[in-house]
């Protein structure tokens, strides 16, 4: 383990050792964090703690630079063969240097099929809510945003060694649903050839058909509208009723297992689900059959549950219904209806229940929508207040709601087609997938591209890994909390920070490797000597820790930050040392199996990001 941990982390820890050690009470609030140096010459970080701690202790900095340095060499740090003695600059500056041979036999420790990720010792599992579509309708960009995010955060879980459960809470019960069946079962439909347009109209004009315009026609009355216009929503609001009323017996018949109903039903979910899971496969997402767990699945426990709420007196009546209150906000929440009718936070009560109780997890990690914060809030407190996210160890389950932004088009405005309708997300796909076999297919018409010749399929496979690769990094990359603009030209550039830039890096790579042919396969001693193989040295050292951090914090966008930075600091390395052109053998070999590890680098960090890395380009 010692072999392969970061020597910067060990330099780290033992750094703020020393200076918890040098300053006393003085040292709180001091920056002990290394900086990279600005030059070679002054080592590879400095540290500037002593001016804080000398100022505070009103000694003269250098003095306590001195001690510092002392103290991180104390022999309890171990550090004598990873760094070389401080140097002590200026006013009094640390600069440290790490020993080549220390990187060198650091970087041999990751160069495994782990690359240096130990699995952490957790018994407890992880649930990750993703996609969560709703039956009957077309899945659009925001299900795009939970399905790629939800499930890139299980693989950083799933690559730190953790056992996860990815949970699709479908949208798949209630008065929508049978309000759909009831109208596309009057109209006798053909519930065989039914397809998800079909079906998306349905729901909307199911939907339709039941709102009435109440307010309309008040303000109708109030400002005399002419008797037409008042007769006009008079009568809407008339069918509406009718409407209403009939969805209201469609719901009791599904819920009471009426035969017609639940074969109907069930239709429903597979023509929706065929065409979801066509997406997710094409996102290369691990969301299959086995993590549905719709809203459906909790319908039995729905009064239970209400149930356990009243007998711990946390739900009281309000106006007939029962709600829930909480002592820091006014509006409480509503856990059943005053018609007996259960919500969309009543089933969510069961499911997390479920969650934490049958799923053992001490974390579970929602990626909705950021507009639906104050349900998950409300979802949350109460499960707290009621015990149900505590596990049967005493361990408190972290609960955890990662809301994401907006898709929005170039005019800054949600994302729409020119019509005004909702992208579908399928069509936003094919675009992407169709711009990345444009790309690589003009490329490989260049003779000298590593792609020429190759027949179309293959062309086209790896088309489709760009395009896909150019969403989902755009996506994944930034502050998954904020609002992003859909640009398929940004995305899909080879150049800049984007995936079919990272996946060019690696096949750059890949090629590379492939011309050095059996010597690739050296384990030959790592040789750290140009700045330029330091640095890269140093940065390879932090992917362990990056993907630690990654998962910790459910930020793919740090991974996505590092990779690009691995491939940034390896095209310096690259211009600046010649490889296969290299005339001494060992740094030849030292500096192919350099090149073998940045490639591994980026092809697991590409992987955990749920992100194809074709071997060629
Ligand atoms: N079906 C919901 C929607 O489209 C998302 C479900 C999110 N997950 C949950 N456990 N509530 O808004």
């Amino acid at each position: 383990m010692n072999a392969v941990q970061d020597p910067v982390a060990r330099v780290e820890a033992a750094v703020t050792i020393a200076v918890g050690a040098v300053g006393g009470d003085a040292a709180s609030g001091v920056n002990a964090a290394l900086k990279p140096s600005a030059k070679p010459e002054f080592g590879d970080f400095q540290l500037n703690a002593a001016m804080a701690l000398g100022k505070k202790l009103g000694r003269p900095p250098r003095d306590v630079a001195a001690e510092l340095a002392d103290a991180l060499m104390s022999p309890e740090n171990g550090l004598g063969d990873v760094i070389e003695m401080p140097e002590i600059a200026g006013p009094g500056f640390l600069n440290i240097r790490l020993r080549p041979t220390a990187l060198a036999t650091a970087l041999a420790g990751m160069d495994d099929d782990r690359l240096g990720i130990e699995p952490e010792a957790e018994t407890h599992g992880v649930t990750i809510d993703v996609c969560g579509v709703n039956v009957a309708k077309q899945m659009h960009v925001g299900h795009l945003r939970s399905t790629v995010i939800g499930d890139t955060v299980a693989r950083l879980f799933e690559r730190v060694g953790r056992t996860v459960h990815r949970q699709n809470h479908l949208g798949d019960w209630g008065l929508p649903i049978a309000m759909t069946l009831h109208s596309l079962l009057a109209r006798k439909v053909d519930f065989e050839s039914l397809d998800l347009d079909t079906l998306n109209v349905a729901y909307r004009d199911a939907q339709l058909e039941a709102r009435g315009d109440v307010r309309g026609l008040e303000a109708a009355i109030a400002n005399r509208c002419g008797a037409h216009r008042i007769a006009e929503l008079e009568a809407q609001n008339e069918s509406a009723g009718t409407a209403q009323a009939a969805a209201r017996d469609a719901l009791v018949r599904l819920q009471s297992g009426d035969e017609t109903m639940v074969v109907a039903w069930r239709r429903l979910i597979e023509v929706t689900m065929t065409e979801v899971y066509r997406a997710c496969d094409l996102l290369g997402t691990r969301i299959a059959p086995d993590s549905e767990r719709g809203e459906s699945s909790f319908r039995n426990e729905l009064a239970e549950v209400v149930d356990a709420f009243v007998r711990s007196e946390l739900a009281v009546e309000d106006d007939g219904a029962l709600v829930v209150r909480f002592e820091d906000r006014e509006r409480p929440m509503l856990i059943r209806k005053r018609d007996g009718g259960f919500l969309y936070a009543t089933t969510d009560l069961a499911a997390l229940r479920y969650r934490v109780q049958e799923l053992d997890s001490d974390e579970v990690v929602y990626v909705v929508d950021a507009r639906q914060r104050d349900h998950f809030r409300d979802v949350f407190d109460a499960c707290r207040k009621i015990g149900w996210a505590t596990l049967p160890d005493g361990v408190e389950s972290k609960l955890v709601h990662l809301g994401f932004g907006t898709v929005l088009g170039a005019d800054k405005k949600p994302l729409k087609t020119r019509s005004g309708a909702n992208f579908k997300l399928m069509d936003l796909l094919q675009a992407a997938v169709d711009r990345g076999v444009e790309a690589v297919t003009s490329r490989a018409a260049d003779p000298k591209a590593p792609t020429h010749g190759l027949p179309a399929d293959e062309l086209e496979a790896i088309g489709r890994a760009v395009g896909i690769a150019a969403i989902k990094y755009a996506d994944l990359s930034g502050d998954s909390a904020r609002d992003y603009v859909f640009d398929l030209d940004r995305m899909i550039a080879f150049e800049g920070d984007t995936g079919p830039y990272l996946q060019y890096a690696h096949a750059r790579l890949c090629s590379m490797l492939e011309k050095a042919g059996d010597e690739a396969a050296t384990d030959a001693a790592f040789r750290i000597e140009t700045p330029e193989e330091r640095r890269l040295a140093l940065l390879l050292l932090r992917y362990p820790e990056t993907m630690k951090t990654a998962a910790a914090s459910l930020e793919a966008s740090r991974l996505c930050r590092f990779l690009y930075s691995v491939a940034t600091e390896f095209s310096s390395f690259y211009s600046a040392c010649p490889v296969l052109r290299a005339e001494d053998p060992p740094i030849r070999a030292a500096r192919i199996r350099l090149v073998r590890l940045t490639r591994d680098v980026l092809r697991d960090g590409l992987g955990t990001l749920g992100i194809g890395a074709p071997e060629r380009m």
